[in-house]
């Protein structure tokens, strides 16, 4: 199970269709101020709309992922008297797609979205396989449901209106894709130093065929799905800690913390080789800048991965590598192995 994913123009004829069938009550577009300027008016000029429509506002940023902006969100449409055969079409990154996808499933019990990624995440991860929700305080995603989008549209230009920074953090997960499910993936993806709106680009698609293939197995994640959470279990527990900090960090760089961290963990229960773990961390270590993680802040990230939702039974449970290209899941890991990963982390 899972939605439907078109590409650039014939996408466009696909949302054209929809509303055609259709015939929504009202068009709400949900933007932030980035995309208001940078993708709306490109996506609204292609389509062909007869219903009324409306666009609201939210501010970029992980800190507003929360259910502060989803009570204003549910105050406007109610305001807007929008009714259920209206539709929400997000145009934003993971933070609004996600947030834009829960808001929508949570409205008088569900109303239809469509969801127009604009940053290379949200195009080959926030978007696709249904996962919406928001913050809650610094504990990611921490409330939230499964609720498929009618289609997502793919538009890879509009990877150009995002930083260096913010592509780079996309990339962490087209860096997962390979480790966990495709060894040749890798190869290639291995071959980029510079992963900017070019070079990121022509991956999108088998980035998503992967992810698609995971989910479809597994949509509401009670096994395989799992492994798609390689280097997140470190890598959330990481980001929430600068969260709470109020020094965010971007999303990818603590996947890819979270990746280098988790595959010496791989390798300390001899299931990857030390071959392969040291590939896998020259690699990433020279794609993204060294985060300032310290010793002492190691209890307060661990206290993080304790919230994990993977865990069960108050044991932190991994997904690990057992190979590059090959991801197992559910591995309970002690403590101490988490710290002596972190430990390695600050060496350089
Ligand atoms: N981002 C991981 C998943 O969609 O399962």
């Amino acid at each position: 199970m899972i939605n439907p994913i078109y590409y650039q123009e014939s996408g466009i004829e696909k949302i054209n269709q929809y509303i055609k069938n259709h015939q929504p009550t009202k068009v709400i577009f949900l933007v932030d101020e980035n995309t208001r300027e940078l993708c709306f008016p490109k996506v609204v000029s292609e389509l062909e709309i007869e219903s009324e429509t409306k666009v609201l506002e939210i501010a970029s940023g992980e800190e507003n992922k929360n259910l502060y902006t989803c009570i204003s969100l549910w105050e406007a449409l109610t305001e807007l008297k929008i009714d259920r055969k209206s539709l929400l079409i997000n145009i934003g990154g993971g933070v609004l797609t996600d947030m834009g996808g829960f808001v929508a499933n949570c409205y008088k019990r569900g109303i239809a979205f469509i969801n127009i990624p604009t940053t290379l995440l949200a195009m080959v991860d926030a978007s696709i396989g249904g996962k919406t929700g928001v913050d809650l305080g610094s504990f990611k995603n921490q409330i939230g449901n499964f609720a498929l989008p009618q289609m997502v549209l793919i538009e890879p230009d509009f990877i150009q209106t995002q930083s260096f920074e913010q592509i780079r953090s996309g990339f962490a997960e087209i860096i997962k894709h390979g480790l966990i499910a495709d060894s040749n993936y890798w190869q290639k993806i291995k071959q980029i130093q510079n992963p900017d709106a070019e070079n990121t680009g022509n991956l999108i698609e088998t980035s998503i065929k992967i992810k698609k293939s995971v989910v479809s197995l597994d949509f509401t994640e009670s096994g395989l799905r799992k492994i798609l959470n390689f280097g997140h279990t470190i890598g959330h527990a990481v980001e929430s800690f600068f969260l709470e900090n109020q020094t965010p960090i971007l999303h990818g760089e603590g996947v890819a913390f979270g990746m280098i961290a988790e595959s010496y963990i791989s390798m300390k229960k001899n299931l990857l080789s030390p071959f392969e773990n040291e590939e896998i961390r020259n690699y990433i270590a020279s794609i993204y800048p060294k985060l300032p993680v310290k010793q002492e802040n190691f209890d307060k990230i661990l206290a993080f991965m304790q919230n994990d939702k993977k865990n069960t039974r108050n044991e932190i449970r991994f997904v690990l590598l057992e190979k590059i290209g090959k991801a197992v899941y559910d591995i309970s890991v002690e403590n101490e192995l988490i710290i002596e990963a972190m430990t390695q982390m600050l060496k350089d």
